[in-house]
This record gives structure tokens, C-alpha cells and sequence, in this order.
């Protein structure tokens, strides 16, 4: 029976994971900072599925508290097999230009505080000599865009820190994930003017849960996002800087 620890379950693309995961006679140990919304998608997955559930509400940037949230999450499961990451927010980058001190939050949940746990996780799993540790980050972390660099800057940010992470645990059996979803409609979006290449929870969760399965390091998710990024990253900045985006 596996055993997951989930962060950020009820976000839009956590909640459509953990649709597939709650079928799989797992053990599932729920993680947001809201106990009412954590209560109601427990209570879902509960009807879905066939799991073991468990919740805990915390803020995630209170890392003080992640030793703890760590000890429980093992000591209420028996144990720990894989630690997924799906939280953060979505900053104004405007307002983040004109007032950068609120840029801190941003930087705070999608960065520092992924970064703090996932290296507490990282040394249990060397320990334990196997673990599986997957985080979404997002293909706006693979280059600076006028439109949504601080949020890009963040994600970029733990993509580094995943791939380091991953170089130091080569040959000790404990897999490192980068997840980089492109556009998804979740409640993260819901002010973007999304027009084309918009992708349903549903259909990433299930790239999501194949990368936990698979041996990759790094997985784009719809699989076109990889390509798309590539010619980005590629582009000449003189032909980059032109464009509006
Ligand atoms: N949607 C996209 O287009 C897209 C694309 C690429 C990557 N991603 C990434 O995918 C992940 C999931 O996002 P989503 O699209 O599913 O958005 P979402 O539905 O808005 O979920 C974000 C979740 O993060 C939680 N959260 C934020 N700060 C937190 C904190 N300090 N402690 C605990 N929980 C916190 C929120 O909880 P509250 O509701 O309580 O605030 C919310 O449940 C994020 O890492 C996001 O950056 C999303």
C-alpha cells in the first residue's frame, strides 16, 4: 500500500491527482491550510475511493512546523513512500513591479518553503535508501517573461534546486520529479486571459500520476509544452524581446 503525502490537496490540479490516486488502495495524508476544504475533498475521496485518508491543516510557509508535519504525516501512515508538492500562488505581476516588497509572499510559498520541506523529506528518503519526491513547478520557470517573471523567477528557482537535489541523490534509489504543467484551468487562472493551449486538471493529473510511476526527471505536462518551451528557451533574445508575451 503506498503511502503519499500530498501538499496542496485541494488545488485544482492536487484535487484531480488525488481523483486517480483515492482509487488505489493507497494511503493518502492530505496537506492545505484551509480545514474546511481539506474536510470536504477527504469526505470525496473517501466516496470515490478506496484509501486510507488522512488530513492535517497547516500553512506550508510556516516552515518551523514542517518537521513536525513530516513526522506525523510518517508516524499516521506508517511510514512515507512519496511526497507530492502542488501548491503556490499566482502573484499580479504588475503589482509586484510597482510595490516589489510584496514580491516576498511570492517567493515565500513558491520557492523557500517547497525548497525547506522538500529537503527535510529528501534526507528521510536517503535514510530509508527509497522514496519518490515530485513537485510541480511550471514552464514559466524555463525563462524570464515581461508577463510573469517573479512567479517564473520562483518556480526557475525550485527547477535548480530539484535538479541539484536530484544530482545529489543519483544511485540512492530516491526519485526526484519536476512537474512543469503548462496553462491549466484551475482557480489559479480564472483572471488570465487564456486563449489557446489550455489544459484541464483532469487530463495533466493523469501526466502527474504516470510521472510518480516512471523514471524521468523532468516531465512537461501536456506533453507539447515540452517542445513549445524548447523553442522559447532557444529563441535569440533579439527576436525573444520582440515578441508580446
Ligand atoms: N494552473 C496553472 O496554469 C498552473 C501552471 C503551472 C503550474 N501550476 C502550479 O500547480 C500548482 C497547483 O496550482 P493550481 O493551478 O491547482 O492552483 P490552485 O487551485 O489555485 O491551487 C493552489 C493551492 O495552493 C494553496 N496554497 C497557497 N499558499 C499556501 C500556503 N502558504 N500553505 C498551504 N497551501 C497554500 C492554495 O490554498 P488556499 O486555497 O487555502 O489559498 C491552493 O489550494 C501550483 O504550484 C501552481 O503554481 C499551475
Amino acid at each position: 500500500m503506498e503511502r503519499i503525502l500530498v501538499l496542496g490537496a485541494y488545488s485544482g490540479i492536487g484535487q484531480a491527482v488525488l481523483n486517480i490516486l483515492a482509487k488505489r488502495n493507497s494511503k493518502l495524508f492530505l496537506v492545505g491550510r484551509d480545514q474546511e476544504k481539506l474536510r470536504i475533498v477527504e469526505e470525496h475521496l473517501r466516496v470515490v475511493g478506496n484509501s486510507e485518508l488522512f488530513y492535517f491543516a497547516m500553512d506550508l510557509n510556516e516552515i518551523e512546523s514542517h518537521k513536525e508535519l513530516l513526522e506525523k504525516a510518517i508516524k499516521q501512515m506508517n511510514g512515507l513512500d512519496t511526497v507530492f508538492v502542488c501548491y503556490g500562488i499566482l502573484p499580479n505581476q504588475r503589482e509586484l513591479e510597482q510595490n516589489p516588497d510584496k514580491s516576498i509572499e511570492n517567493y515565500y510559498t513558491n520557492a523557500l518553503s517547497t525548497i525547506h520541506f522538500v529537503s527535510l523529506a529528501a534526507n528521510y528518503f536517503e535514510a530509508m535508501h527509497k522514496g519518490t519526491i515530485a513537485v510541480v513547478t511550471s514552464v514559466a520557470g524555463d525563462r524570464g517573461r515581461k508577463s510573469n517573471y517573479f512567479y517564473g523567477s520562483a518556480k526557475g528557482c525550485v527547477d535548480i534546486f530539484l535538479e541539484g537535489l536530484r544530482h545529489r541523490l543519483f544511485g540512492k534509489n530516491v526519485k526526484v520529479v519536476t512537474i512543469k504543467p503548462g496553462v491549466v484551468d484551475t482557480p489559479m487562472t480564472k483572471d488570465l486571459d487564456k486563449k489557446v493551449f489550455v489544459s484541464q486538471p483532469e487530463e495533466v493529473a493523469k501526466d502527474i500520476v504516470r510521472a510518480l510511476e516512471s523514471n524521468k526527471d523532468v516531465v512537461y505536462t501536456p506533453w507539447f509544452w515540452k517542445y513549445i518551451m524548447k523553442v522559447i528557451r532557444l529563441m535569440p533574445s533579439k527576436i525573444f524581446y520582440r515578441l508580446d508575451f
